[in-house]
C-alpha cells in the first residue's frame, strides 16, 4: 500500500497502524487492507480514463465495507454468484450500477438478479438466453463475445482464445444477438468481452476492443440496431516482484481514445461507452499478508525451509498459477546478511509452498513476523478451509485505526455445517 514505511527498528506501519500490534490483537495469519490505497487507486481510475465507466469486479475481494468503498467511489460493481450479490445488496448498493456476470448463471443467480433489479446481465452463451428471456421483463443485457485475441497470460486466466469456456464465438455472435432480440423481455444495450487476468499488453486489450466495435457494425447492418455499450472486461496486471512488467494505464487510456475515435468513424458508428473491469489493479495492492514463523528447517546443501502459520489455504495462487510474492520479515531489525529461503504453509502437501528462494535474513527464527505484499486481490475470496483451518481475519487499517472487516473462523464455524453425526 502507499501509506507503508519500514522503520528502522523494522516495524512496517500500514494506513498509520504498526502490522506488529495488529498481529498481536487480530492474530496470525491475517489479511491486512489499506483502505486510502484502494480508494486512491479507483481515484486514479477515474482521472485517468474520463467518460469510461469504472466496474470493480467483486471476485477479486468483496466484503460489504469494499462493497461500500465502491459504491462511495463512483464506481459500479461487477458480481458473479447471489452470493457476491447479496453482499452488495446488504449495503444497499445502486442496482442500476451491478452487472452481474458468469458462464453458468444457477436460476437462484438469476432469480437474485431480477429480483433485485440489477442494471446489466452479461449473458455468456445461447442456452442463456433461453434460460433468462422467460423470467425477465425489460431486462438490460450485454452479450459476451471471445474475441480470439491471446493476452499471453497464464493459461489458467486466459479468456479471448477460442479455447476456452467463455463467452460466445466471434463468428456466432451476430446470430446470437439475433436471438437475444426475439426475447420481448431482453433489451440488448451491447456487448462485453474480458480476456484475461493478468494482462501487461495493452495491444491486446485494444485489439479486442476494435473487433467488438466491428461486430457492432455487423449487429447494425444484420439486425439494425445500434448498441451503445462496449464493456471490455478487466485483467489489468500489478507489480507481484520488482521484475514484475507493470500496466500502463495511461498508455490503455490514449490507445481506447483512438481505437475509439478511428474505428466508429470508418464503421460510420456513434462511439460506444466503455466500460472496463479491472478487479485485481484496484486492490491487489491494498493488501498485505502477515504470518508467524513456526518452525526453520536448515537442510544442509538442499535449501532452508522456512514454515509459517498459514499456507495455501489462504494463498492457493502459487499452486495454480505459480504465483510469485515479495516477503519482508518485520518486527525486528536483522543485521544478518540475506540468504535464499523457501517459505512453505502449514499444509500437509509438499506443493505448499508461499515462496520459493526469496531472500531472507540468515538468522530468522521461530515467531518471527513476516509480511508479504500484494495480496488484497484474489487471496481472502480464494481461500479455502484445507486441513480444516479456518480462514483468517480481514483487518481494515485507515487513519491510525484498525477494525475487523471478516473475523477469523473459527473451530466452531467449521463445525457449525458438520450435521450429521
Ligand atoms: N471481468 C470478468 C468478466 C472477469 O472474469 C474478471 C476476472 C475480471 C473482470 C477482473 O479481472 P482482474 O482485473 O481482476 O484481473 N484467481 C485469478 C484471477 C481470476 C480472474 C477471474 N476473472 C488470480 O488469482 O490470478
Amino acid at each position: 500500500p502507499q501509506g507503508t514505511t519500514l522503520d528502522s527498528d523494522g516495524e512496517l506501519h500500514v494506513g498509520g497502524s504498526a502490522m506488529t500490534r495488529v498481529a498481536a490483537r487480530f492474530g496470525t495469519p491475517a489479511y491486512v487492507l489499506d483502505e486510502a490505497t484502494f480508494r486512491r487507486r479507483a481515484r486514479q481510475y477515474r482521472a485517468a480514463l474520463p467518460g469510461v465507466e469504472v466496474c470493480y469486479a467483486g471476485k477479486a475481494l468483496l466484503t460489504r465495507a469494499v462493497a461500500r468503498w465502491v459504491a462511495q467511489e463512483g464506481l459500479s460493481l461487477d458480481v458473479c454468484s447471489a452470493g457476491e450479490l447479496a453482499v452488495a445488496r446488504s449495503v444497499h448498493f445502486p442496482a442500476d450500477r451491478l452487472i452481474l456476470h458468469g458462464n453458468a448463471k444457477t436460476p437462484e443467480d438469476l432469480k437474485a438478479a431480477l429480483d433485485y433489479h440489477v442494471g446489466r446481465i452479461v449473458i455468456d452463451s445461447t442456452d442463456e438466453i433461453s434460460h433468462l428471456g422467460p423470467l425477465a421483463h425489460d431486462q438490460r443485457v450485454l452479450l459476451r463475445v471471445t474475441p480470439d485475441v491471446d493476452g499471453h497470460t497464464h493459461h489458467a486466466i486466459s479468456t479471448g482464445v477460442p479455447d476456452q469456456k467463455f463467452g460466445i464465438p466471434l463468428g456466432a455472435a451476430t446470430d446470437a444477438a439475433g436471438q437475444v432480440l426475439d426475447q420481448p423481455g431482453l433489451r440488448l444495450v451491447g456487448l462485453h468481452c474480458h480476456i484475461g487476468s493478468q494482462l501487461t499488453r495493452i495491444g491486446a486489450i485494444e485489439e479486442a476492443t476494435r473487433r467488438l466495435i466491428g461486430l457492432l457494425a455487423t449487429i447494425r447492418d444484420q439486425h439494425g440496431i445500434v448498441l451503445a455499450q462496449l464493456n471490455i472486461g478487466g485483467g489489468h496486471a500489478v507489480r507481484y516482484t520488482p521484475g514484475d512488467d507493470g500496466f500502463d494505464l495511461a498508455g490503455l487510456a490514449h490507445r481506447l481514445t483512438g481505437a475509439l475515435a478511428y474505428e466508429s468513424e470508418r464503421h460510420r458508428l456513434p462511439a460506444p461507452r466503455l466500460t472496463v473491469e479491472p478487479g485485481r489493479a484496484l486492490i491487489a495492492q491494498a493488501g498485505i499478508t502477515l504470518y508467524r514463523v513456526i518452525t526453520v528447517k536448515h537442510l544442509p546443501g538442499v535449501r532452508t525451509f522456512v514454515a509459517v502459520d498459514g499456507g495455501m489455504s489462504d494463498n492457493p495462487r502459487p499452486a495454480l498459477y505459480g504465483a510469485r510474492y515479495t516477503l519482508q520479515l518485520i518486527g525486528r531489525r536483522s543485521l544478518a546478511a540475506s540468504h535464499p529461503a523457501t517459505v512453505v504453509g502449514r499444509h500437509c502437501e509438499a506443493g505448499d509452498i508461499l515462496a520459493r528462494d526469496v531472500p531472507l535474513p540468515g538468522d530468522i527464527h521461530a515467531g518471527d513476523l513476516l509480511a508479504v505484499a500484494t495480496t488484497g486481490a484474489y487471496h481472502h475470496s480464494l481461500a479455502s478451509t484445507y486441513n480444516l483451518v479456518g480462514r483468517p481475519p480481514l483487518v481494515a487499517v485507515h487513519d491510525g485505526t484498525a477494525r475487523l472487516l471478516i473475523r477469523r473462523e473459527t473451530e466452531e464455524d467449521l463445525l457449525t455445517r458438520d450435521i450429521g453425526v
